[in-house]
């Protein structure tokens, strides 16, 4: 088969190249997945460079998501099921940038047919850490202010849409003042550029003195301090995501008044969540998706030999949409 491989970490579109592997066999518990597409996300990106939670060893082959169909299943009732179904592929060790990719059984969720294949490429890292972070995390209340930065990010977007679904409001915060108008239209209640001044500054003239409670931040550094120097002081922000690449700086004495800051993490919550209550959330998705409010803007398209190129699409600054490996 053909796979997308690399043979040392570091900047992928240095590292990625595109060749035939042996197509592998399923164990038991195991399924078969001839991939039909597969996402660029972050997290893809952090691991090819050495930088996320876990280091891969090499040769690797990346992809923590995307779509397929489960053609073969190794010994065991819950693969023999699969096959033959469309699925999203959730992929914790990586390797779905290939022509067939072999998971557990239990890391393959079958879809509902009206769902296009862009949808499901994306159906769960973004949308479930959505869901988790503002619904079940936060649990911001209906008329309640919640803050972002990065916000024109595909997760931003989707942030800002389940504000207008759900009833709170959304203050986002983007790097580029030409992002403004755009996220205004997709239902933004207030947009502001970190390049006009203290974001603190600009929120509080919005929200007033006491500042918000709810905050939720990607990328760390200078932009993750001042969201947090935003916070009231029963205020928490959720750290998600390192895009500056930068340590995060909060004041000490803000922490001990009350403010809060917590990781969040998508596969620590799914662990705790246990099977029956992840299949609600997957439910939830998909109801969600289809109402368009998680449902991910597709962005450029890329054939599996063009891995290289699609890995610096997926960093342009300003892309629109999300990056996919068009696999099969
Ligand atoms: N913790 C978890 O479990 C979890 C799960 C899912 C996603 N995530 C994280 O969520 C974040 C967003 O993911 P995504 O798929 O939505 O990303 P994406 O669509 O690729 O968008 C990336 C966005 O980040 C902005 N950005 C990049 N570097 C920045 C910087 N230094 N300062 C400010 N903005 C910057 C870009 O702004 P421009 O528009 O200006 O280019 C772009 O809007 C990532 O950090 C990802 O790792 C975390």
């Amino acid at each position: 088969m053909r796979a997308a491989v690399l043979d040392r970490l570091g900047e992928p579109a240095e590292v990625l190249t595109c060749r035939e592997l042996p197509t592998p066999e399923p164990g038991p518990g195991q399924v078969r997945v001839k991939m039909i597409a597969s996402p660029i996300n972050p997290s893809d990106m952090m691991t090819i460079r050495g930088a996320y939670v876990s280091k891969p060893d090499v040769p690797f082959t990346p992809g923590y998501e995307g779509v397929g169909v489960v053609d073969k299943a190794g010994p065991g009732l819950l693969g023999k099921f699969m096959v033959g179904r469309r699925v999203a592929v959730l992929n914790q060790a990586g390797g779905n940038w290939a022509e067939f990719a072999v998971v557990p059984a239990v890391r393959v969720i079958p879809v509902p047919k009206d769902l296009p294949d862009e949808q499901v490429a994306s159906f769960f890292v973004n949308p479930a850490t959505v869901l988790a972070m503002v619904r079940h995390v936060h649990q911001v209340p209906q008329g309640a202010w919640l803050l972002q930065s990065a916000a024109g990010s595909a997760l931003g977007r989707m942030i800002i849409k389940l504000g207008k679904n759900d009833g709170f409001k959304t203050i986002n915060v983007v790097r580029r003042r030409e992002a403004i108008d755009e996220l205004k239209a997709l239902g933004a209640d207030v947009v502001i550029s970190s390049s006009d001044g203290p974001i603190a500054d600009q929120v509080r003239a919005i929200v007033g003195p006491e500042g918000v409670k709810y905050a939720v931040d990607p990328v760390g550094g200078k932009t993750g301090g001042e969201i947090f120097d935003c916070l009231s002081l029963d205020g928490r922000m959720l750290v998600y995501g390192t895009l500056s690449g930068d340590p995060l700086q909060v004041s000490q004495r803000a922490l001990i008044a009350g403010k809060r800051v917590e990781g969040f993490y998508l596969g620590h919550f799914m662990i705790e969540r246990g099977i029956p209550r992840s299949i609600l959330l997957f439910r939830e998705i998909a109801k969600m998706i289809r109402a368009g409010v998680l449902a991910t803007e597709p962005g450029e398209h890329f054939p599996l030999d063009q891995v290289a190129n699609a890995a610096k699409a997926a960093e342009v600054v300003g892309k629109k949409g999300k990056v996919l490996l068009k696999i099969s």
